[in-house]
Parts: C-alpha cells; structure tokens; sequence
C-alpha cells in the first residue's frame, strides 16, 4: 500500500482541524497528532532523519533529565508569562550560564521551552512537566527504560536474537547488571520504585479511563448485592499506589460497595491513606483473598508476564469468583469503540516485557482463551483492539445470569 500524498495528508489534517477546533470531536487531537506524524514521514529525507532521531531528540531527552536534576520547568512555571531572564534562570538552576544556553537553544528548538523578548518562559508542556509524577517519570524513563532500550541491538546479537524468557536474564538484567527481576531491582535500587509508581500514575493521565466509557452505573453498581456478592464492589489488582481506584471513586463518587486496592507489600506500604479505598498488600501470584467482589481489575498487568505467569496469575484469581455468578464481554457498541479510540496511544511502544526481560510479551490469543476458559467457560471481559487504554489490562466482570 503506497503512502498517502503529501497533499492528501493536508486535506486530512484540514479535516480533523476543524473537527478539533469546532467541535472537539472524540478522536480528532490523536488524529491531528497521527496525521502530523504521517507527514513529517512523508515530507523527511534520511538525513533529516537521522539528525532527529540518533542526535536531537537523545539530547532533548538527556536536557530534560538535566532540568529535572534543577528544577528548570518549576523555576519557568513559578515565573509565570513574564519568563526569567537568562542570568536570573543560570542562578536559580546554578547551571554555568553558557551552558544554560545551549541546554535552553536546544530545548525552545524542540518545542519545549519558549524564548520571548529576550527572556525564556515555560511552555504548557514544560510547565506540565514540572508536576512531581512527571518529573519522576522522566527519571524513570531516562534512569531505568533507556539504559535497556540501549542495550538492545548488543543483547539480541549476544543471545541469538531470541525472545527473553527468563525474568532474570533480559536486556534489563544487562543492562543494569542484575540478576533481579524488573519488580523486584525496583524495590532494592531506591528511588526507582517510587519513581516507577510515580511513572504508572502519570502515563496515561489525560487518556480516557474504563470507567470513563463502561456503563459503570448500569453493569457494576445495579444488581449490586452485598448480602449475595458481599461488600466489594471493584479489586484493583496491581494498581500501584492507587491512582485508578482514586480516579474512579471521585468519577464515580456516589457506587455502592468499597473499593480494595492491592499490590506488593513495598509498593502498599508507600500508597498511603486514603478515604476513598482500602489498601491491602497481596501478591497476586498467591490466592486471591478478597473473594466474590463484584468486579477484579487487572489493568496492564498481564502484559509483564509470559503467558505461564499469566495464566498463574489468572488461575490464583479463579477461585475468588463468585460461584454461579459469570464473566461477559463489555459491549463494544460504536459509542464505546468511539471513546475508546479516543484513547488509543498516538505514539507507540515497544514490548514492555522485553525491556524489562521479564520474558513477557503481548498477552496473545491463545492466553485470551485460556483465560476464558479460567472464568468458568462463561465469557471474559476482554478489551479489543482499538481499545488501547486498556492495552494489557483485562477486567473481570462477574455478572448475574
Ligand atoms: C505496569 S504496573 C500497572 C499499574 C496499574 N494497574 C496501572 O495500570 O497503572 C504493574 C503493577 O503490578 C504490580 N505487581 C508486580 N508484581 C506483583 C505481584 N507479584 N503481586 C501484586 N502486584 C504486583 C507492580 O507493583 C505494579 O504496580
């Protein structure tokens, strides 16, 4: 299939512009951004290439772990539109002026960072960047992901380029020079592990949620029953420190039940209190103790395991579903395939599991089966493709027959 035309790009992008600008059509922001993607491909030659890929952006991303170091986006924020001046900025950061000017050349070149009338001012980007969850992603993504995606091209020619599947022996493991797996290096090389947290909060924040577009009100709270289901509504399992249960309870303020988040012992033991849900430390490799909830989320967990863990960690799962009570599908309707495209990740990823030699890979068809076949032979809520919020997650929805 050919490329589209420089000119047929256009006329698309006019398009979703003026879906974007008049009506903020569901969709149109991600398809301006693919669109846009689809013609600087179009439009650049090798060598623009390489200079972007291999020289700008590396430096634009080692600048900006810099910045996080000293505070450069919260000095920007704090200074409002009226920016600093570069002498003020060098001192606030403590940066050798000079340098401070090529960091910032660079920065404003890419976008990040604004210069006006002589003086440099933060950007709704920059100024966003400056939020603590992701200045902590940053230094995750920079201290921990890039070393691994470094290493990839010496790891695979090492190893016969043949997917990982050791927990203990992947491009991760080389490059940080352990033997631990991904989760367990977390909790012993602090700060990772909050940095890590920090990282799931804030990796799809903005992105429409589950909740945002399941009938929640209709399919989870009605028919909700806490003498025949107990008291539970919704398990979050794996949800980190909590910030989907959090999200979903303030959404949803007035759903019936309580809401448990669970997690490893290290990662509950820093989530601290909250009002809105309870928190409870479990290894979901270990049964699960929360039993006949009315739902069990699994919300980009499985996508960090081969499909033998996967299918441990559904089978651990298993038991706590309520007799009699089954799993079913979410209607994908056009409306709720709309919103959920509305979601979808505009700028792609590579293999999680395979960054994290975790041996994982994305979870497959036949562990979609297999994991049917787990609910009891009733059907399983599985998101489809399209809907990439949820990519790696899977719900458990248990419903009355
Ligand atoms: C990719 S994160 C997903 C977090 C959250 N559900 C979300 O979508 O933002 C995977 C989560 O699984 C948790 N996890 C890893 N191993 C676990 C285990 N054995 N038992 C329980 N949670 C675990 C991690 O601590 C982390 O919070």
């Amino acid at each position: 299939m050919s490329s589209p035309s420089v000119p047929a790009l256009l006329e698309r992008i006019a398009a979703a512009g003026k879906a974007y600008e008049h009506n903020q059509e569901s969709g149109s922001r991600e398809d301006l951004i693919d669109l846009s993607q689809s013609l600087v491909a179009a439009l650049e030659i090798p060598s623009e290439f390489i200079q972007r890929s291999f020289w700008s952006e590396p430096a634009k991303s080692a600048h900006i772990r810099l910045a996080v170091d000293v505070e450069l986006f919260q000095h920007l924020r704090d200074a409002g539109a009226a920016g600093l001046s570069p002498a003020a900025l060098a001192s606030k950061t403590g940066l050798d002026a000079p340098l401070l000017q090529r960091i910032l050349r660079h920065l404003a070149a890419t976008k990040v960072v604004a210069f006006r009338a002589g003086r440099w001012c933060g950007t709704p980007l920059s100024d966003g960047l400056a939020e603590q969850r992701y200045q902590h992603s940053v230094a995750f993504c920079y201290d921990v992901a890039r070393p691994s995606f470094a290493g990839f091209p010496a790891y695979f020619r090492a190893t016969g380029y043949r997917q990982p599947t050791s927990l203990t022996d992947g491009p991760f493991q080389t490059a940080h020079k352990t033997k631990l797996p991904f989760f367990d290096w977390l909790v012993a090389t602090p700060p990772h592990l909050a940095h890590f947290d920090s990282f799931m909060s804030a990796y799809r924040a903005g992105k429409p949620n589950w909740w945002d577009f399941y009938p929640v009100v209709e399919r989870l709270a009605a028919g909700f029953d806490p003498q025949t289901h107990g008291d539970v509504l919704l398990v979050d399992v794996g949800g980190g420190r909590g910030h989907d249960l959090a999200h979903f309870a303030q959404v949803h303020g007035s759903h019936p039940g309580r809401l448990v988040l669970q997690d490893r012992e290290p990662v509950i033991a820093t989530a601290g209190q909250s009002d809105r849900f309870e928190a409870q430390a479990h290894d979901f490799f270990t049964p699960q103790p929360v039993a006949g909830a009315r739902a069990y989320a699994l919300h980009s967990i499985l996508h960090d395991w081969d499909d033998a863990e996967g299918v441990r960690i559904l089978e651990n799962l298993k038991p706590a579903l309520k007799r009699g009570v089954l799993a079913r599908p979410a209607q994908r309707d056009r409306a709720v395939r709309g919103q959920a495209d509305a979601g979808r990740d505009v700028h792609g990823h590579d293999d999680a599991g395979a960054l994290r030699g975790a041996g994982a890979h994305r979870a497959g068809l036949a562990r979609h089966r297999r994991a049917r076949g787990l609910a009891g032979g009733g059907d399983l809520q599985l998101p489809g493709r399209g809907g990439e919020c949820h990519r790696g997650g899977v719900g458990l929805e248990q419903i009355d027959r």
